[in-house]
């Protein structure tokens, strides 16, 4: 259902180039749970914004759900991605004017949805935090901010959720249990496609994927795939 095929990309300012990605190919079903793991600087991001249409590839093909996306214009690429992804960064990005439920509710309101609160609760409910509703980041630990991003991420039913490091923050105990629920997510059938240094991914992800130096140098694929 997305399909990365042999995908490039180049930057370059001035005189410098560098090849952030060096013909990558990948293919994400339904229901997988992705591990990109590799060293900093091995393209991780540059491949999730190019799946996520935050960023063009400079040669190859992304086909989400059938279509090509690699050739669209920022419009259509916009309102593709709103419906079908959601992003869960590794600083959270929520609004610290807005409350926990308020920061759930934006996507909602953005896609034109009036009354997305019950909705909201129902997610925040999921990610343990329905007693925290109407808390503002500021009062939230970094592990309950990360829950309130994910609960964001999930309130629009979006068929995939990209996860930039999203644990990189946290100490190792908050970061298990990060780890915990986005495992429950993919028990319940969602598709998650995440960057992460945490070993502890190779229990819960359903494929893994090793970047180096913008190439795949290693891949496991725990579903046969
Ligand atoms: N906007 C950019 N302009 C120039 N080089 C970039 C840009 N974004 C990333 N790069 C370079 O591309 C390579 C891959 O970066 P990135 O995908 O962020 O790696 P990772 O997420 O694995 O740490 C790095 O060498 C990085 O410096
Ligand atoms: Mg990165």
């Amino acid at each position: 259902m997305l399909e990365i095929k042999n995908v490039s990309k180049i930057y370059s300012s001035g005189l410098a180039k560098v090849i952030a990605l060096d013909d990558v190919s990948l293919r994400v079903n339904k229901g997988d749970f992705i591990a990109i793991m590799g060293p900093s600087g091995s393209g991780k991001t540059t491949l999730l914004n190019i799946i996520g249409g935050l960023e063009q590839s400079s040669s190859g093909e992304v086909i989400l759900d059938g279509q090509r996306m690699d050739n669209l214009d920022e419009n259509a690429l916009v309102s593709i991605r709103r419906g079908k992804l959601a992003y869960v960064f590794q600083a959270y990005h929520l609004i610290p004017s807005l409350t926990a439920l308020e920061n759930v509710l934006l996507p909602l309101t953005f896609c034109g949805v009036r009354d997305g609160d019950e909705k909201a609760s129902d997610v925040l409910e999921k990610v343990g935090l329905k007693e925290r509703a109407q808390h503002k980041p500021g009062e939230l630990s970094g592990g309950e901010q990360q829950r309130v991003a994910i609960a964001r991420a999930l309130v629009t039913d979006p068929l995939f959720i990209l996860a930039d490091e999203p644990t990189g923050n946290m100490d190792q105990k908050t970061g298990r249990e990060i780890l915990d629920l986005f495992d429950t997510l993919h028990k319940e059938g969602h598709t998650i496609i995440m960057i992460t240094h945490n070993p502890e991914i190779a229990e819960h992800a359903s494929g893994i994927v090793v970047l180096q130096d913008g190439q795949i140098v290693n891949r496991l694929n725990k579903k046969g795939n």
